[in-house]
C-alpha cells in the first residue's frame, strides 16, 4: 500500500517535498481541550509571546533559506487585540522579500470577518483541525462547556474556503474510543469538504491533560499502543494520498514522536509537506501540546539540515524557494 501511495504522489504532485517554516509564536489558549498540553487549564505551563521583532527575524531567516513558506501557530484568541496582531504581523511577514513567501495561518476559530481580514493581510492557506469527523468522539474530546463545538469547527472550515483560503485539516489518530469506521469517515470528510491539505497525527499522551491522565491510567499507553498508533497514522496518510490524489499532506512531528524514522515513513507513504521548527529555542518547551516532542534542543539550522538529509533518504528533493500549494485547490478551480 506504502508503495503504491507513494507512486500515486510522484504522479500527481511529485516526488518533491515543501517546507514550511513553523513559527509556534505564543501559546496563551483560551480553549481547553482535554488532550493538549497548553489547554488553558494547565497551570504548569509558563504562557509566552514572541516579540514581533523575533516573529519577523525568524520569517526573514526562513526566506533567506528559501523555505517558501511558512506556517504562523499559536493557541487561539479570539480577543481584539489579538486580532489587530495578527492582522499587522501578516502584512509585515508578507513584506518581507515582497510577497516571497506563502503564509498559512493556523490560530483557531474566529469569526467571518476576521478570517477575511487575516486573508486580505496576506494569509492565503488556513489550518483548522477537525480533529474528528465523528461528532461523538469530538464531544468526548472537549469540554461540554458551549465553546467547543464540533459544528462550529466545521462552520469555520465552510467559512475559510468561501472567503477563498486554501483549507487545510485533519485528525488525531489513535484517539481512545475512536474505530477504523471512524477514520474512514475522516478521509470521506477531506474529501466532502474539498480540503486542499492534510495535516493529521497520531494522538499522543500530555501528561498533565485530562484525557492523557486517563489513558496512563487505564494502562493503554504502553510501547505497542504507541507503535499502534502510529501504524495507523502511516496508514492514513497511504489511504489519503490513494483517494485524493492531488492534495497536500504533512509528515508531522508527532509522527517523529512515536518513532524516529516517523516523519520518513510518511513520506514513503505519500506525504509531501514538512514542516521544520523555527520557534526560537527557549520557547520550544513551552509549546508542548504533547510529550516527548522532539527537536527541544535543536536551533533552527539543525532542524534544517536534518529535514534536509531526510527527504534525501527517500529519495525526494526539497522545492526550495516554492510555495508548494495544493495542486487540488488550483485543479478544482479549473
Ligand atoms: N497529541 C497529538 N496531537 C495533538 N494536538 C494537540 N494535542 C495533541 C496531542 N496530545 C494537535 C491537535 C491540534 C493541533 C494544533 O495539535 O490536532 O489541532
Ligand atoms: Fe488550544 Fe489548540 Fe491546544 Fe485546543 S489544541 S487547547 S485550541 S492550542
Amino acid at each position: 500500500m506504502y508503495d503504491a501511495a507513494y507512486a500515486v504522489k510522484k504522479e500527481w504532485v511529485g516526488n518533491v517535498d515543501y517546507y514550511r517554516g513553523l513559527l509556534e509564536f505564543s501559546n496563551r489558549c483560551i480553549k481547553n481541550c482535554r488532550y493538549c498540553g497548553i489547554r488553558r487549564g494547565n497551570k504548569q505551563v509558563e504562557r509566552f509571546d514572541t516579540p514581533r521583532e523575533d516573529i519577523l527575524a525568524m520569517a526573514r531567516w526562513c526566506y533567506e533559506q528559501k523555505y517558501g513558506s511558512v506556517t504562523l501557530q499559536s493557541g487561539e484568541r479570539q480577543d481584539a487585540a489579538f486580532i489587530d496582531y495578527v492582522e499587522g504581523l501578516l502584512r509585515d511577514v508578507k513584506a518581507i522579500g515582497n510577497g516571497a513567501l506563502g503564509i498559512t495561518l493556523c490560530v483557531g476559530e474566529q469569526t467571518k470577518e476576521t478570517y477575511q481580514r487575516w486573508y486580505n493581510a496576506g494569509a492565503h492557506r488556513y489550518l483548522l483541525r477537525i480533529e474528528s469527523s465523528n461528532p461523538k468522539l469530538y464531544a468526548t474530546l472537549h469540554p461540554q462547556d458551549g465553546n467547543h463545538k464540533w459544528k462550529v469547527r466545521k462552520a469555520c472550515l465552510d467559512t475559510l474556503a468561501e472567503i477563498g483560503y486554501q483549507v487545510g485539516t485533519g485528525v488525531m489518530i489513535g484517539l481512545p474510543g475512536q474505530t477504523l469506521d471512524d477514520l474512514a469517515e475522516d478521509v470521506l470528510f477531506y474529501k466532502k469538504q474539498n480540503i486542499a491539505m492534510i495535516g493529521m497525527g497520531p494522538y499522543v499522551v500530555h501528561h498533565n491533560t485530562p484525557l492523557g491522565k486517563k489513558v496512563r491510567e487505564a494502562g493503554v499507553d504502553t510501547p505497542a499502543a504507541r507503535a499502534e498508533r502510529l501504524r495507523l497514522s502511516i496508514n492514513m496518510v497511504a489511504v489519503t494520498r490513494l483517494f485524493l490524489k492531488d492534495v497536500n499532506i504533512a509528515a508531522t512531528t508527532a509522527m517523529q514522536t512515536l518513532h524516529p524514522l516517523g516523519r520518513e515513513m510518511a513520506l514513503k507513504a505519500g506525504a509531501n509537506i514538512l514542516m521544520p521548527l523555527v520557534t526560537l529555542p527557549q520557547f520550544r518547551s513551552q509549546y508542548q501540546l504533547y510529550d516527548n516532542k522532539p527537536c527541544l534542543e535543536e536551533g533552527q539550522e539543525q532542524c534544517r539540515d536534518c529535514l534536509s538529509s531526510r527527504v534525501a533518504s527517500v529519495g525526494d528533493t526539497v522545492g526550495w524557494g516554492q510555495w508548494g500549494d495544493s495542486p487540488h485547490f488550483f485543479n478544482n478551480l479549473k
